[in-house]
């Protein structure tokens, strides 16, 4: 099982990513969860990635690409994966179709969160993070039992940086300039199915179960 999310930032690609990896027990693989990792531990790459992150620009292909055909490679990831996050400019588009041409495989399903600028906006600034395990809340949709504290591990939440509202709004245009075209790529390969990302958590989870189904992959 094979799988991209695609959707804008904040429209919920990261909450499904987690509840379908732990269901069929395949990695969630986020660029944007590997990225982080790399700014904390100040690697080389983390450096460069930093800058690009922090003002809501797409970090360099090569790196990004390079780092997610890495991670595919493990062993966790012989029987499937859900990307998210990745690919996000067509240039990754196509050099994950290379990738998967050699192994030799394909990506099964694209699942497209078409999700209103209101939502999404609503959701971005609202998101917690968890700083310990790193667990997504909402102060309105999802909100931990007390204020500010992580229900799994007693964290502390925080804001991501990007989620303030200057960055959000360049993620936005960066979003519809650089990723929105892979919807006419991955729509022209027959794999891309439509989603609403307005939905709440559970229903927007039964919807995607049943794309699993219809498509034989559960
Ligand atoms: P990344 O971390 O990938 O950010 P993003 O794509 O902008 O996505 P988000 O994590 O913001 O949103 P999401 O769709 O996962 O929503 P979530 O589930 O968290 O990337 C960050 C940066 O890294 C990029 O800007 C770039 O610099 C770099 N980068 C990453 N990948 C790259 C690549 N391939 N190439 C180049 N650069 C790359 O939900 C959001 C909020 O809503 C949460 O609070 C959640 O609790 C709540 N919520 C979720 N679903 C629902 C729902 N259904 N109903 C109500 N609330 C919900």
């Amino acid at each position: 099982m094979r799988i991209v999310l695609l959707g804008p930032p904040g429209a919920g690609k990261g909450t499904q990513a987690a509840v379908l990896s732990r269901e069929y027990k395949i990695p969630h693989i986020s660029t944007g969860d590997i990225l982080r990792e790399a700014v904390k531990s100040g690697a080389g790459i983390g450096l460069a990635a930093a800058a690009f992150m922090g003002k809501g620009e797409l970090v360099p292909d090569k790196i990004v690409t390079a780092m997610v055909i890495e991670r595919m490679g493990k062993t966790d990831a012989e029987k499937g994966f859900i990307l998210d996050g990745f690919p996000r400019t067509l240039n990754q588009a196509r050099e994950l179709d290379e990738a998967m041409n050699k192994i030799p495989s394909k990506v099964d399903v694209v699942i497209y969160f078409e999700t209103s600028s209101k939502t999404v906006i609503n959701r971005l600034s609202g998101r917690r993070v968890c700083k310990t395990c790193g667990f997504n809340y909402h102060v309105k949709n999802i909100p931990p039992k007390e204020d500010g504290v992580c229900d799994k591990c007693d964290g502390v939440l925080f804001q991501r940086p990007d989620d303030k509202e200057g960055t959000v709004i360049n993620r936005l245009e960066v979003y519809e300039a650089e990723t929105k075209p892979l919807v006419d790529y991955y729509a022209k390969q027959g794999i891309l199915r439509k989603v609403s990302g307005d939905m709440g958590v559970d229903d927007l989870f039964s919807v995607i179960f049943k794309i699993f189904a219809e498509e034989k992959l559960a």
